[in-house]
């Protein structure tokens, strides 16, 4: 059987870095507030000469050479964001323009934080059906647009980043010990949409809006539908939570990245987090922190790798592989 195998990783982040203590002259907060709730301790900050686009460009092309292909060899390119350029077209366009690919097809999706999860799940489809040989598999973000810089339950939170892959055909014997996707599980609940959403769109308020958010509520519901989709993917693919060598979670609160892998089982040691330096990325957390975990060479060729998110809509999914 034809299987979606991890070929190159790469990311990019703005070269602005916000530490916590520059929000106490912005609203009423502290580092240490920031610290304790979040575990978040700094974010990225794009500035006005960097957008979702350009971050998206160039965290696919780190992908590219870490795989050692060229934008030649791209069959499909999908971008998960849901802070595009424009409202259309989609900026996965924008990105296989930059790129120079005017062959193949590129589209946005928006499932919010569990956009790359989603991404990457909806990629082995397009690749296990035949449809793509090869496919760049983006999460970029610049929520910083998006914020409203006068609330401190949502503006201390979030950052800007991108990360990406490139998934590849390749043939496998449809057992565990194949390289690449083994399985994945994707859920969404419309009726959480006022705990999480952005007060304006196009067929609405003719504007952008601002991100909205009852963490509490967000935070009460998350840990539970974090480790139903996490158990759901680890039983499809045949594998037990101690057999996993890395969990690669959403980077949104280190409190709910630690009350998750407690409940599943997984040890603190296999648990991958980089929110304390990025923040919540939204769509590009989980690139980013894989990107982070394959250069400093803990994960290795092999190993069993567990990505998750939880976010908006609400959505939530898992997707488990072998590296
Ligand atoms: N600085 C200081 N005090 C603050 C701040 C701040 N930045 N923000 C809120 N507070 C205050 C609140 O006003 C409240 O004060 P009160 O008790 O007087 O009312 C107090 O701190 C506690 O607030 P809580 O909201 O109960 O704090 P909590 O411990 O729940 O932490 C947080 C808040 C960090 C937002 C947490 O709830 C959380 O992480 N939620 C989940 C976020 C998430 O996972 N989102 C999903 C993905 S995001 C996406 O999809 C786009």
């Amino acid at each position: 059987m034809i299987r979606s195998v991890v070929r190159g990783v790469g990311q990019a982040l703005p070269r602005k870095v916000m530490k916590n203590a520059e929000f106490e002259s912005l609203v009423d907060t502290s580092d240490e507030w920031i610290v304790q709730r979040t575990g978040i301790t700094q974010r990225y900050i794009a500035a006005e000469d960097e957008t979702t686009a350009s971050l998206g460009e160039a965290a696919a092309r780190a992908a590219l050479d870490d795989a050692g292909l060229s934008p030649a060899d791209i069959d499909l390119i999908i971008l998960a964001t849901s802070t595009p350029n424009n409202t259309f077209p989609a900026t996965a366009v924008e990105i296989q323009e930059r790129l120079g690919m005017r062959h193949g097809f590129a589209f946005d999706m928006q499932a919010v934080c569990s956009g790359f999860v989603y991404a990457v799940a909806t990629a082995d489809t397009y690749i296990r059906g035949g449809m793509a040989k090869r496919v760049l598999v983006i999460g970029s973000e610049t929520f910083s647009r998006i914020l409203d810089w006068t609330d401190r339950t949502t503006c201390v939170l979030f950052g800007d980043g991108a990360g990406a892959i490139v998934l590849e055909a390749q043939a496998g014997e449809g057992t565990r010990s194949d390289r690449g996707i083994l399985s994945a599980s994707l859920r969404s609940d419309g009726s959480h949409r006022e705990k999480l959403f952005v007060d304006g769109g196009p067929s609405t308020t003719g504007t952008v809006g601002h991100l909205r958010m009852e963490g509490r509520e967000v935070f009460k519901h998350a840990v539970g539908m974090i480790t139903d989709v996490v158990e759901d993917a680890l039983a499809q693919g045949g594998i037990t939570a101690e057999e996993l060598d890395w969990f690669v979670p959403h980077q949104a609160n280190k409190r709910i990245i630690d009350a998750s892998a407690k409940k599943l089982g997984i040890a603190d040691d296999k648990v991958v987090v980089t929110v304390h330096l990025h923040g919540n990325t939204s769509a590009a957390s989980v690139p980013l922190a894989l990107a982070a975990a394959v250069a400093d060479g803990r994960i290795k060729e092999g190993d069993y790798v567990l990505l998750e998110a939880m976010g908006g809509g609400f959505t939530w999914g898992a997707v488990l592989l072998r590296w």
